[in-house]
């Protein structure tokens, strides 16, 4: 998911600017060698279309996650993989709860019972966590509206253990306050930012500037031990859960898992495609992952050429152009309802033509399965949602539930493997 903060920031800083190195030319370049260094993600809730919570905007991200293990000062806790962010957190014991943050006074209001905001597992500094004098964090996610959903408290070092990797003296929070209500899934306890530095944000308690750190890829990839035959690069395959097992997939560091093993039986080809630069007007920097879709494929046609979307594992749907998302939406079969700004779908709708994404020169096909959430009532209806500036698009689950994507810090690309067929 998106940081607000830095969307909002982003809107008022950046809009001047212009994008460097954005080029389109399509690139597949680069090996991919295998890697141990993996864990197996989680999904919750279990099952094929997730569920969603019962309040809460559509395709809000609660409630749906994929979570991997890490360890911090002995503790092994579950963090929400992002690439749609670059601060790792974890909810600290004892957190206060509050019903919201109201973004004029830049407070949290109404204090509310810890079992609203019903974090389960949490987070228990110790002498591993060295907290940053004149630091603080404050994280908020999503559109805002009814609620903010914001994380506050401090920051701090720590030796943070990933897929068996150690990062040292990593900056992470630990915050204690907290109004992301109704995310008390079994054992989730924060988010893993991996993004780049350019998207971090802490904020300096003397004056509530912002500031940015080495995110924890940055710094991984930095230590001396990061040497060959680890390449800078990580890579997951999400799995749709269809035996409803929880079995949510794989991340790996240092390169890609087995192409051949049937929980992730990927195509032995790939493509690649730039991450674009972010740049202000003093310097480039990387901080989302940002590419240029060739377009969308649909039947035969190819719709909205050139796209720009960010790749977010936070995201659980499809905020694309309007023109894609209307089509979509309008070829379901059975055909959906429309109520509100929810397309309610027969929890077995499958679209009436095949749909991709092109990337590469090559169409990426997306399981109608993907497109479909599942509210707790029952009810299931569509992913798809029509984007718009400024927040733009983005290609969440649905698209990465069907391919392995690599996120490459050597040759800065993505690059996807196509996954049609596979287990779990
Ligand atoms: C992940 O799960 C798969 C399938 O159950 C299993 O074969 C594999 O050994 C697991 N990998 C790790 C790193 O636990
Ligand atoms: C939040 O407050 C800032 C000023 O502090 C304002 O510029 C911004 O528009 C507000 N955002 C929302 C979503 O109300
Ligand atoms: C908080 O909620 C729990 C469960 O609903 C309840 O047992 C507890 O008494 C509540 N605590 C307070 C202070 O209201
Ligand atoms: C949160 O942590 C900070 C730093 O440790 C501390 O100063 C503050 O009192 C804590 N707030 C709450 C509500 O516990
Ligand atoms: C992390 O590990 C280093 C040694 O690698 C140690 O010096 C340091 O105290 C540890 N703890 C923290 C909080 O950084
Ligand atoms: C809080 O979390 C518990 C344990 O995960 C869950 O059983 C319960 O339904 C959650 N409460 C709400 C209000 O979501
Ligand atoms: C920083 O923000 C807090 C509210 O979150 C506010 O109380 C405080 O006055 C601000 N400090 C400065 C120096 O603006
Ligand atoms: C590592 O550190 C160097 C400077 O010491 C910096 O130029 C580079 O961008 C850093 N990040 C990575 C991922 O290598
Ligand atoms: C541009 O990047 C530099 C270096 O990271 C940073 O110090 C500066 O605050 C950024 N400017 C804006 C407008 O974000
Ligand atoms: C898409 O981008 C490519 C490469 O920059 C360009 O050749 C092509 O004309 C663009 N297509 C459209 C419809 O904008
Ligand atoms: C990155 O993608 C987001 C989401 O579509 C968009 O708002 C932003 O303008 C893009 N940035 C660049 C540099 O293309
Ligand atoms: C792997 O994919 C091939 C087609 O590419 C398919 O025939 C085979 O059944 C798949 N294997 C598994 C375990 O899903």
């Amino acid at each position: 998911m998106r940081n607000s903060i830095v969307a909002l920031l982003h809107v008022l800083l950046f809009s001047r600017l212009v994008a460097v190195a954005a080029s389109t030319d399509l690139v597949s370049r680069g090996e991919h060698k295998y890697s141990p260094y993996a864990s197996n993600l989680t999904r919750w809730p279990h099952g094929p279309h997730g569920t969603r919570g019962a309040s809460g905007t559509l395709i809000d991200n609660e409630r749906n996650k994929y979570v991997l293990p890490i360890t911090v000062g002995g503790q092994t806790l579950n963090l929400e993989i992002d690439t749609g962010s670059s601060d790792t957190w974890l909810i600290q014991s004892g957190y206060e709860c509050y019903y919201t943050f109201d973004n004029s006074s830049q407070t949290f209001t109404e204090s509310e019972n810890s079992s609203f905001c019903n974090w389960t597992s949490t987070f228990t500094p110790t002498e591993d966590f060295a907290i940053i004098p004149n630091l603080h964090q404050l994280t908020c996610y999503g559109s805002g509206v009814p609620t903010r959903h914001c994380m506050y408290g401090p920051l701090g070092y720590s030796n943070v253990t990933i897929n068996g990797l150690e990062v040292p003296h990593q900056i992470i929070g630990a915050p204690n306050e907290s109004s992301n209500p109704l995310q008390g899934l079994p054992d989730y306890s924060g988010i893993i930012g991996l993004g780049f530095s350019g998207g971090t944000m802490a904020h300096k308690s003397s004056t509530n500037a912002t500031v940015q750190y080495p995110s924890i890829m940055e710094t991984l990839f930095n230590t001396s031990t990061f040497a060959a035959p680890h390449s800078k690069k990580f890579s997951f395959a999400l799995s749709r859960d269809a035996s409803s097992t929880g079995y949510g997939g794989v991340l790996t560091i240092g390169g890609i898992p087995s192409l051949t093993h049937p929980t992730i039986n990927a195509s032995s080809t790939f493509t690649s495609t730039p991450i674009e630069i972010y740049a202000n007007t003093s310097t480039t920097q990387y901080s989302w992952y940002n590419i240029t879709l060739e377009g969308f494929d649909f039947g035969e046609r190819l719709v909205a050429p050139n796209t720009t979307t960010i790749i977010d594992s936070g995201y659980n749907g499809l905020e694309i152009p309007s023109e894609v998302a209307t089509m979509l939406n309008n070829n379901w079969s059975p055909p959906g309802n429309v109520s509100g700004s929810t397309i309610f779908l027969d929890c077995n709708a499958v679209l009436s033509s095949a749909f991709g994404v092109r990337i590469g020169g090559a169409t990426y096909y997306i399981d109608s399965a993907d497109l479909v959430g599942q509210m707790t009532n029952g009810s299931c209806y569509s992913l798809v949602i029509a984007g718009f500036p400024p927040n733009g698009y983005s290609v969440g689950d649905p698209f990465l539930r069907n391919a392995l994507a690599v996120f490459d810090w050597g040759e800065m690309v993505i690059s996807f493997y196509p996954r049609v067929y596979y287990q779990s």
